[in-house]
């Protein structure tokens, strides 16, 4: 099967980085939130970044108009009856995303594959709340999505091979790579990341270090390209916390116990860059550690 139309739910941070991927690789994209604001909100960001890759003439000017003509707004589902793929890209809760599938199923074609963007939920026990587990499969991109250049590719257990290739080849038509992983909680990018995220965290909460000199000693002490305090509010603490209990409870292993200082910071509803406050205090010019 070979995919042309893609509908994407959820036009937040990752919801508009893929609609942005796929739009430039020359798909027609719909692109669903729960309001009109938070679409064109999300359209927004889109044409942001795109004018960011036009400045450093990664596209053109060119390139950009036609790929945001390509992005209609869909404030409703009724007009996903013509899609071959939907991506889910909703906020990391199982709630939301089974009932977002249950709208899905019952206005997409018999045919349509259905990609889900969770970083963390068992594929396979979210294939099985749809019509479809054989063309349902894990999408997961990674943040910044125009930028990173991978993408973790997840069966279910009754993924199809059809399902599988048809989405490998979406992938690889995004200029992406593909990385295969089994469905097990987190996958393999979150797997090993989000612990380190949470150790740095804990590494804070112990006074074993500031916030800056924890993300000082990852950036010029292990060559990351940003501390992992300073990543953590860029995915978004709420995420992150997520991820961890996923790993905690999935895999009923102590090791993976949320740092009850990231708990504290989700509480504040202090979730990093999203609301501006996070392990740092991004209203003024420049970010000032919180701690
Ligand atoms: N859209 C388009 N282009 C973007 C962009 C965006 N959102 N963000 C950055 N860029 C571009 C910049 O325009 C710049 O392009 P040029 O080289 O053409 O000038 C380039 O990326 C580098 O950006 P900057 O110069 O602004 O800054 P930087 O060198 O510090 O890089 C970064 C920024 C790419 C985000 C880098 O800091 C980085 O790689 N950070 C780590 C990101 C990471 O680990 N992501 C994975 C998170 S985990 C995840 O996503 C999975 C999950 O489920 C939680």
């Amino acid at each position: 099967m070979e995919i042309k139309k893609i509908g994407v739910i959820g036009a937040g941070q990752m919801g508009s980085g893929i609609a942005h991927v796929c739009a430039l690789a020359g798909y027609d994209i719909k692109l669903n939130d729960i309001s009109r604001e938070r679409i064109e909100s999300g359209l927004a960001t889109i044409n942001g970044n795109m004018v960011r890759q036009v400045n450093s003439e990664r596209i053109t000017e060119k390139q950009r108009e036609a790929s945001l003509a390509r992005i209609e707004i869909a404030e409703n589902l009724e007009s996903f009856d013509d899609l071959d793929l939907v991506v889910e890209s909703a906020t990391e809760d199982e709630d939301i995303k089974r009932q977002i599938f249950a709208d899905v199923c019952k206005v997409v074609r018999p045919d349509t594959i259905i990609g889900t963007n969770t970083s963390s939920i068992s594929i396979t026990r979210l294939a099985a709340t749809t019509d479809r587990p054989e063309q349902f499969v894990g999408v997961h991109f990674m943040n910044p999505v125009p930028v990173m250049e991978l993408v973790e590719l997840i069966r279910g257990i009754a993924t199809s091979d059809e399902t599988y290739n048809a989405v490998r080849d979406v992938v690889a038509k995004l200029g992406k790579v593909p990385a295969a992983s089994e469905d097990f909680p987190a996958f393999i990018v979150n797997r090993i990341l989000l612990p380190m995220i949470n150790e740095a965290v804990y590494t804070l909460y112990e006074g074993v270090g500031s916030v800056d000199s924890i993300d000082k000693c990852m950036r010029l002490g292990a060559h990351h390209p940003m501390g992992p305090l300073e990543l953590a509010d860029f995915i978004g603490l709420d995420t992150c916390l997520s991820i961890m209990q996923v790993l905690y409870e999935g895999l009923a292993d102590t090791k993976y116990r949320p740092c009850p200082l990231l708990v504290k910071y989700v509480e504040a509803g202090w979730l990093g860059r999203k609301t501006q406050r996070g392990f740092y205090d991004y209203r003024g010019e420049e970010p000032v550690p919180t701690r």
